[in-house]
């Protein structure tokens, strides 16, 4: 009847405009998903690596934990651990102008790493150490800040790096 080919034609339209509609959502969902993931797990950082290669569990056992290692006449390097909810070392001191290595991972769940103020943002992730290099230029306060949701304290895993003249 022709009442009913009016129905299959209005139901091929909706048909159509749905799997168009759908296949529109995946594209948009995996472009925000990997913009979220470059831009806001701060993997455009320019000078970080992370170590993934088969001699990481060694190098894990190195692992300074929470330690702050002079390397040079002006070079440092301070081992970092995020654990929720805190960071290790928790209170830092290092002189202006010094060129510093963090090397950075998670002892739990993934954390993000942020020296404000700078451009320094990394994830800290368990089992991975990122590795990150900085030289500060004014002295003072600079707080490192958890910018990763990981539970209750996530707001208060603050640490302190003191930049001495
Ligand atoms: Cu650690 Cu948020």
């Amino acid at each position: 009847s022709p009442l009913e080919s009016a129905f299959h034609a209005s139901a091929e339209r909706h048909e159509r405009f749905w799997i168009f509609g759908v296949l529109v959502m995946l594209v948009l969902l995996t472009i925000g998903t990997m913009f979220y993931v470059v831009h806001d797990y701060g993997l455009v950082t320019s000078t970080h690596s992370y170590a993934t290669d088969p001699q990481a569990p060694p190098r894990e056992a190195a692992f300074q934990d929470g330690k702050v290692v002079r390397t040079g006449p002006n070079a440092y390097a301070v081992y970092m651990v995020g654990r929720a909810w805190h960071w290790s070392p928790d209170v830092i001191h290092v002189p202006e102008g010094a060129e510093i290595t963090f090397y950075v991972t998670s002892a739990d769940v993934l954390h993000g790493f942020e020296i404000q103020g700078t451009p320094v943002n990394l994830t800290a992730v368990p089992g991975v150490v990122g590795t990150v290099k900085y030289t500060f230029h004014h002295t003072g306060l600079f707080r490192i800040i958890c910018n990763e949701y990981c539970g209750m304290f996530h707001h208060a895993m603050v640490a302190r790096i003191i930049v001495d003249p």
